[in-house]
């Protein structure tokens, strides 16, 4: 067992800010959709506390893309990879994780400190941070006050069209939510994953450090 620091302290209070904002944003976003039965916050706190929550983590987003953006650890969203290595790597991880780790096989993704994704993380958290998160806050935005935003909303065919956006991707991040937290349980013990997070520090079980 070796320590490898992966994850940078920027990156760690970023993700407990919007994890914690995100679920807020899905409990709220819940109260707001079916006031009358679900009756925990009044409407009027529910839209407050969902509006400032989102105003808090677009500005926490921040911190996320500019710390990549400047930082040498821009890399670990980008592996040296062919895009056929990177396809073989994505179909290994799918093997893996739907059959492999039944069977009790070893992970084939091997972290190191620039490699501390495997293909289909890489993919999948670039799809969020930088397609679905920005839409989310953008739609939201404009859904917060439709008529200082009046332009932008008729330009993407009025409210209905923007309220369904967001509320798809509102579905989207319920099931990213309930599939990255099994995820988050594969380590070599249920909370390796969850503690890399909290310290910074993942403990890896070969002695690959090649690339740290
Ligand atoms: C609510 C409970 C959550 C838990 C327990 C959790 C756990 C984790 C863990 C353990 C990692 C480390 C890498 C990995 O194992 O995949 C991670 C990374 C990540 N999580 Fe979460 N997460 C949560 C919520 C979220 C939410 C709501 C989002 C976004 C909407 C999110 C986006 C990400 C991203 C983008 C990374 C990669 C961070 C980087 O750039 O290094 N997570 N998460």
């Amino acid at each position: 067992m070796q320590k490898l620091y992966i994850h940078p302290l920027p990156v760690r209070i970023w993700h407990w800010v919007n994890a914690s904002g995100i679920v807020a944003l899905i409990l709220t976003g819940l109260q707001i959709r079916y006031v009358g039965a679900i009756d925990v916050l009044s409407f009027g706190t529910a839209i407050s506390l969902h509006n400032w929550i989102g105003f808090i983590l677009i500005a926490n987003f921040f911190v996320w893309l500019l710390f990549y953006l400047f930082s040498d650890k821009t890399r670990v969203y980008h592996p040296e990879l062919s895009p056929t290595k990177y396809f073989r790597d994505s179909l290994r991880q799918i093997q893996y994780y739907g059959y492999g780790i039944f069977k009790g096989d070893p992970n084939p993704h091997h972290v190191t400190a620039y490699r501390k994704f495997n293909a289909l993380q890489s993919m999948s958290y670039q799809i969020v941070m930088m397609v679905a998160v920005p839409i989310q806050f953008y739609t939201g935005l404009l859904l917060w006050d439709v008529t200082r935003f009046a332009g932008a909303v008729a330009f993407f065919g009025g409210v209905r069209v923007v309220d369904t956006v967001h509320v798809l991707l509102f579905i989207f991040f319920v099931s990213f939510v309930c599939i990255h937290i099994y995820l988050a349980t594969l380590g070599h013990t249920r909370t390796a994953h969850i503690k890399a997070m909290l310290t910074g520090y993942e403990e890896i079980e070969h002695e690959t450090t090649h690339g740290a």
